[in-house]
């Protein structure tokens, strides 16, 4: 049998410790995942203790003040702090969620924060996405029609057709999901995995698009689509409450009922 080898920088070794304040009553340390490319250099785990007195309520607070005050280095993503662009998406406490949104006081031990799990790392908490979004813009997400456009401009939706995009309108894109699925993590590179297929159904279930039999067509294959294995990783994670796995079983269904 070959014998396997983890690669040298695979190995995660224990880092700095940076201490809290003088001073501070209440704080709590943050285990962070550090990884400098051009350092030549293996990861590393930063620890950092906080002062909660003087720090917002959630994990991206207490990373913003870090890098603020203590340790300008560290890099990560963020931008609308209120759970809507995505990009603050990272494992924390174990999970695939977003740092704005996850509270400090929901963790009890040390908060642990790792990059997105599975996908190459730019630089520490920040993951290479270049993939994720080519397969998303491999399912051609905008509205694709044939008839003409109305002389008024508008293309109307019944209120019924509207709601049939509730729990789908809503995903952020921020790849919690797909990260967490293990079908990804082995063929992400021929898988489209749960957020884009999610993204697919989309467009497939709104009633003003025309091109539904194209994009059966483009996802019925036995690696984009059928790598799901129902494992529902996806769903338990989605820090917006949405639930890929239906919407990859809504596909499934449609696929089966047209070729009846
Ligand atoms: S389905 Fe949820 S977890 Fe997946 S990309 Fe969309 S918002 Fe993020
Ligand atoms: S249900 Fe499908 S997409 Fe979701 S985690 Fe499982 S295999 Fe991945
Ligand atoms: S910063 Fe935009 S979702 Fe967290």
């Amino acid at each position: 049998m070959a014998e396997f080898t983890l690669p040298a920088n695979s190995i995660v070794k224990t880092g700095k410790s940076f201490p809290a304040p003088d001073g501070a009553k209440r704080t709590k340390r943050f285990k962070i995942y550090r990884w400098d490319p051009d350092s030549g250099e293996n990861p590393r785990t930063d620890t950092y203790e906080v002062d909660l007195d003087s720090c917002g309520p959630m994990v991206l607070d207490a990373i913003i003040k870090i890098k603020n005050e203590v340790d300008a280095t560290l890099t990560f993503r963020r931008s609308c702090r209120e759970g809507i662009c995505g990009s603050c998406a990272m494992n924390i406490d174990g999970t695939n969620t977003l740092a704005c949104t996850k509270g400090i006081e929901d963790i009890k031990a040390d908060v642990t924060i790792y990059p997105l799990p599975h996908m190459p790392v730019i630089k520490d908490l920040v993951p290479d996405l270049t993939q994720f979004f080519a397969q998303y813009a491999s399912i051609k997400p905008w509205m694709r029609t044939q008839s003409p456009h109305r002389a008024d401009g508008e293309n109307l939706q019944s209120k019924e057709d509207r709601a049939k995009l509730d729990g789908l309108y809503e995903c952020i894109l921020c790849a919690c999901c797909s990260t967490s699925c293990p079908s990804y993590w082995w063929n992400s590179d021929r898988y489209l995995g749960p957020a884009i297929l999610l993204q697919a159904y989309r467009w497939i279930a709104d009633s003003r698009d025309e091109d539904t039999g194209d994009r059966l067509d483009d996802l019925e294959d036995p690696f984009r689509l059928y790598r799901c294995h129902t494992i529902m990783n996806c769903t338990k994670t989605c820090p917006k409450h949405l639930n890929p796995a239906k919407a990859i079983a809504e596909v499934k269904k449609l696929l089966v009922t047209r070729s009846l």
